[in-house]
């Protein structure tokens, strides 16, 4: 993987024109898969003994997380570390930020700080666009509000292409909270622009208001929206996002909406099951079905995680570091 590796690309320039990875609309299908083919060489590389790779050497990253994560964080703190980088993590609890400081004040001092590339995670909405906007190194959204996640649904994809063998005509069924879901978002947008068949499945008060527009069939029944599903990919209810009563109980929600083996007898036979994490075992889905070994996919999800978080921080730090090509 060096860069005379890409001097037969077809497209006039280098593979991935953008300085920041805010989300996965705008990018093109072979910008993405381009990402993917990236990852998977990491995914080799992270199973060996020797997980080193000294390419960002000198290079500061610093993940700014503003709302809690644990396998985003550590995915990403993982990733820059194998690849060399300084990495320094800001956790809000501990930061100005509490103190009042606004958004584009801490854009500010993150910049001063002469930070080379900049992940971060908040709980509005946008807010990672904002903040990449005001600064001089590439940004990397690690999940900003409902809006996206895009290394999750490059993790997915990635995911599903190693099981499946590929992703365009697939059937994937996104069920649960999609209304307050980010990773679905991302991969509404990342699976049908690879070519997926995607659904929505959930109650009608999770369902976001203008779904047909994102080119999804919409069901909001879960065993009618998992018949003859490739992939199954369950969603945790946010309750921390939802201001009011959107279900009656988790008792009564894992009732019509939790996955169980008898549930997933109505997708493929050989249908795969995922969830980004962190899972709510009891409530939408069965821990029987999520550590069933033939079906579920879920820590594998986690294993090429950090590929594509290194992929992506290597790809984006690529102008910056002089790379043949990319410079
Ligand atoms: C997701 C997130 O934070 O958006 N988790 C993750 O990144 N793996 C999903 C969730 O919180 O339910």
């Amino acid at each position: 993987m060096n860069a005379s590796a890409h001097s037969h690309w077809p497209y006039g320039v280098h593979p991935f024109p953008h300085r920041h990875l805010t989300g996965i609309a705008g990018l093109k299908a072979h910008e993405i898969t381009f990402l993917l083919d990236e990852a998977e060489h990491w995914v080799a590389i992270n199973r060996a003994q020797t997980k080193h790779d000294n390419r960002l050497a000198s290079l500061t990253q610093i993940n700014a997380f503003f709302e809690n994560s644990t396998r985003t964080l550590l995915s990403f703190e993982i990733a820059g570390k194998r690849l060399g980088a300084d990495v320094v993590n800001m956790m809000v609890a501990q930061s100005s930020v509490k103190k009042g400081e606004t958004l584009i004040d801490t854009a500010v001092t993150l910049n001063a700080m002469r930070a080379d590339v900049i992940v971060i995670r908040h709980d509005a909405s946008g807010a990672v666009g904002l903040i990449a906007d005001k600064v001089d190194c590439p940004v990397l959204n690690a999940g900003d509000g409902r809006h996206e996640h895009p290394t999750q649904a490059l993790l997915d994809a990635l995911t599903i292409r190693r099981r499946k063998g590929g992703i365009a005509g697939l059937k994937v069924a996104i069920c649960g909270d999609v209304l307050h879901s980010r990773v679905a978002r991302s991969n509404i947008i990342c699976l049908g622009t690879l070519g997926a068949e995607v659904r929505v499945v959930a109650p009608p008060t999770l369902v976001p208001p203008a779904i047909d527009r994102m080119g999804v069939a919409c069901f909001t029944d879960l065993d009618a929206g998992l018949e003859g599903a490739d992939v199954v990919m369950m969603l945790r209810l946010q309750r921390e996002r939802m201001a009011g009563g959107f279900v009656p109980s988790e008792r009564e929600y894992h009732a019509f909406w939790g996955l169980t083996h008898e549930r997933l007898a109505r997708a493929q036979p050989d249908a795969l099951v995922m969830h980004p994490g962190p899972m709510n075992r009891g409530v939408e889905i069965t821990s029987a079905v999520a550590d069933d070994i033939d079906r579920s996919a879920i820590t594998e999800q986690v294993e090429v995680g950090v590929a594509v978080r290194m992929a992506c921080l290597d790809v984006l730090t690529r102008a910056r570091r002089g790379v043949e090509g990319w410079a």
